[in-house]
């Protein structure tokens, strides 16, 4: 590959992603606020921000890299951090660490929590429809983002595939059930970032399909990773609690086919994502050297 430094592009994405949401979300004084506080409390705690610059470095692939699309990149981790904070429930998997920190709802109570992910579901949407948003975007390609968005993170996907992992803990699983609990539950929000890049970066059909492949590819090894990364992972490192599935009798590649297995899955499914961007020249670097990190990555 070229001389592409991904540490250092990663860096100066999640930062510019960064102080966005830190603009976005400004700390409010009138009674509502402890639900920004702890909306705020999750969102500003760090993570690899990975939404947001897939969306971005899609649009890059096939144009240029437009700060103009920052809000949407924020409404993908909005979004993302409100699944985050209702994972994490005690009606969910019950955990008490996420980001290094305590879990939400372990500071501020189920209640201010489920409100703080509710208030982040509902800002993404704000978001993307925003009057700045569509200052700079073509009315048609926002409205077809917003509406593969919608179903990517609704119950025809994450929610969906959330609801699958729940209804499947402790019970026996095939191959096929394990590939549309991933596919849903983390695969359908990645992929959509990345098409959302595609649309609003203006790709054509076949860039947006090519991108589109990637995406699932890279969606499904993320979350084999992260059952990886459940087992094998740093506690420290990862921000969240190594062990969790096992003790929630969770559905994972690990649990079904063995490390090793599991290992190689991810790797056929980085190759599947590489190859999906045949196709595309230099300014899709960023997104093949991301490919090579979420299989690599150790949090
Ligand atoms: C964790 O997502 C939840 C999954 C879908 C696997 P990330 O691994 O992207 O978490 P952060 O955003 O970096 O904290
Ligand atoms: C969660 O999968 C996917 C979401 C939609 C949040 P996990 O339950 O494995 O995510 P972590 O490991 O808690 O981050
Ligand atoms: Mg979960
Ligand atoms: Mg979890
Ligand atoms: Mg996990």
């Amino acid at each position: 590959m070229s001389d592409f430094d991904l540490k250092k592009y990663l860096e100066a994405q999640r930062k510019k992603v960064e102080t966005a949401l830190d603009g976005l979300l400004p700390h409010t004084t009138d009674p509502s606020a402890p639900v920004m506080e702890a909306m705020r409390y999750s969102i500003m705690a760090g993570g690899k921000r990975i939404r947001p610059i897939l969306m971005l470095a899609g649009a890059e692939a096939v144009g240029e890299g437009d700060d103009a699309l920052l809000p949407a990149a924020c409404a993908l981790e909005c979004l993302h951090t409100y699944s985050l904070i209702h994972d994490d429930l005690p009606a969910m998997d019950n955990d008490d660490l996420r980001r290094g920190r305590p879990t939400c709802h372990k500071v501020y109570g189920e209640a201010i929590a489920i409100l703080a992910g509710d208030g982040l579901l509902n800002y993404s949407f704000e978001l993307l429809s925003s009057e700045e948003i569509r200052k700079s975007i073509d009315p048609e390609l926002l409205m077809e983002a917003i509406s593969i968005f919608s179903r990517a993170s609704g119950v025809f996907g994450m929610v969906g595939g959330q609801t699958a992992d729940i209804i499947y803990e402790g019970k026996p699983i095939d191959a096929e059930t394990l590939a549309f609990i991933h596919r849903h539950k983390t695969g359908a929000l990645l992929a959509v970032s990345v098409e959302m890049g595609a649309v609003l970066g203006g790709a054509d059909e076949v860039q947006r399909n090519a991108l589109k492949e990637y995406g699932q590819a890279l969606g499904l090894t993320f979350q084999i990773v992260d059952d990886i990364l459940d087992i094998v992972g740093d506690e420290s490192v990862i921000g969240k609690p190594v062990g969790s599935d096992t003790r929630n009798q969770k559905a994972t590649y690990p649990a079904l086919f063995g490390l090793e297995a599991a290992r190689s899955k991810a790797d056929e499914l980085l190759e599947q994502a590489l190859k999906a961007l045949e196709g595309f020249d230099h300014r899709a670097d960023p997104l093949r050297a991301i490919a090579r990190y979420v299989v690599e990555r150790n949090r």
